[in-house]
């Protein structure tokens, strides 16, 4: 185990990938959850519910069954996330009211993995402080799950298995969808952009990409099985081959998805560096590659984004932006953005605050710069107050709401199409589902278009989502 190191980690990009196709295996003896009911508590992006959905798989092929009511589980996991401190604390606050009902519930297995279990100073503290925690591991090595479940049930000890290797690929672990039309669909792992505020090139280690059969095999058979809507993951979509071939990348991947005839295509996300006009040649000519783009920008200020390892800048992408504005029809344009990074003045934020109203982003993530241990930018002199950047945040957001609602608003009246992906939570007279822009819309309609893709028309427009009638 090691501490995330930067100059070290960096010399990483020519080690080989292996890529493992019988690495997962459950024999019977490991059946061991017969009986025995399972929780899983998942913090952070997609990448992290998708591997959820492998463990769940994986679990139930142990005999588990899913309980929704942590309080009742036989086995509970967090699949945590070290993006920010907020979700730290999170999992410690969990953690602790975990304890309580493992002191009335001795039998109980809890277990820690994802990216915090990637990160020493958590490990240390586990050793030292959460002894009575069973199991914790990486996520490098999702697929041993059965195998040290059934390890920590025999010996009632504590078991840590993290590896601080760069990473291997594990092909042809099951997986469970959380929804029956809907699939995530990883086709790389790990980073190696090393943005200087992101612990992500560290937790899930060197870019590894999968090779193109092993993906469009695996569409194909989703739309056997029913799938009609797929999301291409990974942390850096762009760069997809680009480890692993001379002469294929993301432009010719998502060609080869399209024709499978899958009938909606997502990615995320999308590193501007990497976005090529070949991209939106293949966007354009396949209608089942949808007009949607998660573009993170981070900053709107130059000396800020050089600060960040972006290696873009406002200029460039602006001319990116404009260009995908100009050519795909209807695109619909989301971002992500950092408020607060060591040194950012009020000047800097106000370049930001400026290319929010050149962009005018259909929707935006917006977070407080949290530094994490280990990334460059943690030692960065940061004298922006903490109120500075809260405030800061808020007039990000006050921007972000407005041209939320005002480009919901251009589709009143319009008709959209969706995936009716199943009844809302709140009401069970009304679906839900998401237009091609990836825009929520509560729809009313009969239950027989669930699974289905409509012509729906918006009647109303809110800040995160549509109202519409099936037409
Ligand atoms: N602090 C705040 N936000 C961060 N992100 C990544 N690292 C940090 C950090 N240390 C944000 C970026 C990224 C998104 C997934 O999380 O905006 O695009
Ligand atoms: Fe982190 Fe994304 Fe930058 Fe990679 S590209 S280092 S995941 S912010």
């Amino acid at each position: 185990m090691k501490t995330p190191n930067m100059l070290e980690a960096k010399k990483r990009t020519n080690n080989k990938v292996n890529i493992l196709y019988d690495e997962y295996k459950i024999t019977n003896d490991m059946k061991i959850g017969k009986n025995k009911t399972y929780h899983i508590k998942t913090y952070g992006c997609q990448m992290n519910e998708h591997d959820t959905e492998m463990m769940c798989a994986m679990l139930e092929e142990m005999g588990y069954t899913k309980c929704d009511e942590m309080e009742e589980a036989d086995v509970i996991l967090l699949n945590t996330c070290a993006i920010r401190e907020n979700a730290h604390n999170k999992v410690f606050g969990m953690l602790g009211r975990i304890k309580h009902l493992r002191e009335k519930r001795p039998n109980i297995i809890v277990g820690l993995c994802g990216c915090m279990a990637q990160e020493e100073v958590v490990i240390d503290e586990i050793k030292n402080k959460l002894k009575w925690l069973d199991l914790v591991f990486g996520t490098h090595n999702i697929h041993r799950l059965p195998v040290l479940l059934n390890e920590v049930s025999r010996k009632k000890e504590q078991e840590i298995e993290v590896y601080s290797k760069e990473g291997d690929i594990i092909e042809n672990l099951p997986y469970i969808r959380d929804n029956k039309f809907k699939s995530w669909v990883n086709i790389m792992y790990g980073c190696d952009k090393f943005c200087t505020y992101c612990i992500v090139p560290y937790t899930r280690g060197k870019q590894r990409s999968r090779k193109h059969e092993d993906i469009v095999r695996e569409v194909e058979n989703l739309i056997k099985d029913g799938v009609v809507e797929i999301t291409l993951l990974g942390q850096n979509v762009n760069a997809y081959g680009k480890d692993l071939y001379e002469n294929y990348g993301m432009e010719n991947l998502l060609e080869d998805v399209a024709k499978t005839g899958i009938q909606r295509i997502k990615f995320v996300t999308s590193h501007p560096w990497d976005f090529t006009d070949k991209m939106i040649e293949i966007i354009n000519k396949y209608d089942n590659v949808l007009p949607f783009i998660h573009l993170p920008v981070q900053s709107g200020s130059d000396r800020i984004l050089k600060l960040m390892g972006r290696r873009y800048t406002k200029e460039s992408y602006l001319t990116l932006f404009s260009k995908m504005r100009e050519q795909i029809r209807n695109v619909s344009i989301t971002t992500d953005i950092i408020v607060g990074f060591p040194g950012e003045t009020e000047e800097d934020f106000n370049e930001t605050l400026k290319l929010y109203e050149q962009c005018k982003f259909d929707l935006a993530y917006t977070f407080i710069y949290s530094p994490r241990v280990g990334t460059p930018a943690a030692k960065m002199k940061d004298d922006v107050s903490e109120d500075e950047k809260k405030e800061r945040l808020a007039r990000l957001n006050e921007k972000v709401n407005k041209y939320a609602l005002e480009s919901n608003k251009k589709l009143l009246n319009k008709t959209v199409s969706v995936l009716i992906e199943g009844i809302s939570e709140k009401d069970e007279n009304i679906l839900t589902g998401y237009t091609d822009t990836n825009k929520l819309i509560n729809v009313v309609g009969n239950k027989e278009n669930i699974g289905k893709i409509v012509n729906v028309k918006v009647c109303d427009a809110k800040t995160w989502s549509l109202d519409g009638i099936i037409e």
